[in-house]
């Protein structure tokens, strides 16, 4: 094919300016491959609120089940801190996620030698390298459980259920394993099986499927050990595979030890090709509307979806390579900038990418 229809959702504060950013070098590239792309904005988050009355308009989700793929940039912000749950922008996410079906979330994080000055990490823990694939579930779980407003002994209460079955267990326990394959083979299983009977069933579940895959190792992890041994010994990690909230938490950590979280791609998939990619950040409203956000992860996202939903691995290589090329110039934006490189903004670091391609 070569031509396919793209829907973006830039969303909230500094969603938008990054998205802006990342559709332009989309194009370019796009353009070298001799591509047509075809984009379609749309309102999710706050911005529907304020102007369909709704976070996920029917017409958003309806045209991204009708997209090749889904950019989309962040949504929320303190405007619409105080609305209810389920009026909140946040909950377009979930409608998108829940409503496409997609189920399987990667949030590659690695660290890029030219970068090694941002990360907080000592020398001689970034030696080891910094490579790992969090592949967390994300239409399940917490999220997605009951949840709901009581009394107990006369107090206000609340309650989120995590509720697991196996086929949710399953699908994502295969995506991490093949994964793995692609990679250095190693698949660790972050749980909190010493308490919760949910992650009990995952480990059953995953050991069950590891026999399948008798050439990747399975390890196990409780989720605290985890959080720390990303700091102490992240080369310890090939693929994570992990529920729906641990992996929220763990890929923010995994993001700030490669530098920053403005750096974080993430793709968002089902059965079919159909994705969406997505940076890991959120609308960061403390630096919103001053360009000064990262649009890394953005245009890094947008590489992963030429890969995965577009099937252009090659365009994925050049904009990875651009942004590399970049960093070696010694170009950063604020959240990256260490002494002795040269601070940049949002728009000028995107067109510095777009140059590159
Ligand atoms: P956040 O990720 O927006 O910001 C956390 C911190 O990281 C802030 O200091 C911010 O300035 C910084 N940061 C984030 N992205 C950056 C970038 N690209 N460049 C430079 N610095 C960056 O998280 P938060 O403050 O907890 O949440 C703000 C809002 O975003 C909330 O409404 C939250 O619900 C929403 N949120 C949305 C998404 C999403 O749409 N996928 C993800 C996370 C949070
Ligand atoms: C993310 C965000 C979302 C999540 C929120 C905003 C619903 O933190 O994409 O990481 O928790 O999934
Ligand atoms: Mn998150």
């Amino acid at each position: 094919r070569n031509e396919y229809n793209i829907a973006v959702i830039p969303g909230d504060g500094i969603g938008v300016e990054v998205t802006a950013a990342a559709l332009k070098v989309m194009e370019k590239v796009a353009a070298k491959h001799e591509v047509k792309l075809n984009f379609t904005e749309l309102l999710a988050g706050g911005c529907a609120i304020d102007k369909a009355g709704e976070p996920l308009p029917k017409e958003t989700l309806a045209q991204c089940q009708k997209s090749d793929a889904v950019l989309l940039g962040a949504v929320g912000g303190p405007k619409w801190d105080n609305l209810s749950g389920d009026k909140r922008p946040e909950q377009a996410l979930l409608g998108l996620r829940g409503g496409l079906g997609l189920y399987a979330n990667l949030r590659p994080a690695r660290i890029y030698d030219e970068l090694k000055a941002a990360s907080p990490l000592k020398d001689t823990i970034i030696e080891k390298g910094i490579d790992l694939l969090i592949v967390r579930e994300l239409t399940g779980g917490i999220y997605f459980g009951e949840k709901g407003r009581t009394t107990v002994d006369g107090y206000a209460a609340a309650y989120d259920h995590e509720v697991y079955n196996e086929k949710e267990i399953s699908r994502i326990t295969r995506t991490a394993f093949e994964a793995a394959r692609k990679r250095r083979r190693k698949v660790t299983l972050v749980d909190k099986a010493n308490i919760l009977e949910s992650s009990r069933l995952w480990r059953e579940v995953v050991n069950k499927i590891a026999k399948d895959y008798p050439d990747v190792a399975i390890d196990y992890l409780y989720v605290d050990n985890a959080a720390m041994q990303l700091v102490k010994n992240p080369a310890q990690f090939d693929v994570i595979v992990t529920s729906n909230m641990f992996g929220d938490i763990l890929s923010d950590e995994a993001s700030m030890i490669t530098g920053s979280i403005g750096m974080l791609a993430s793709a968002s998939l089902g059965e079919g090709s159909l994705g969406m990619y997505e940076p890991i950040h959120g609308s960061a409203p403390d630096i919103a509307g001053q360009d000064l956000a990262n649009p890394l992860a953005q245009i890094l996202s947008a590489a992963m979806l030429f890969e995965y939903s577009l099937g252009m691995a090659e365009a994925a290589r050049d904009i990875e390579k651009a942004v590399k090329s970049v960093l070696g110039q010694g170009y950063r934006t604020g959240d990256i900038w260490t002494e002795g490189f040269e601070k940049v903004g949002t728009k000028k670091m995107g067109e510095l990418v777009l140059a590159e391609i």
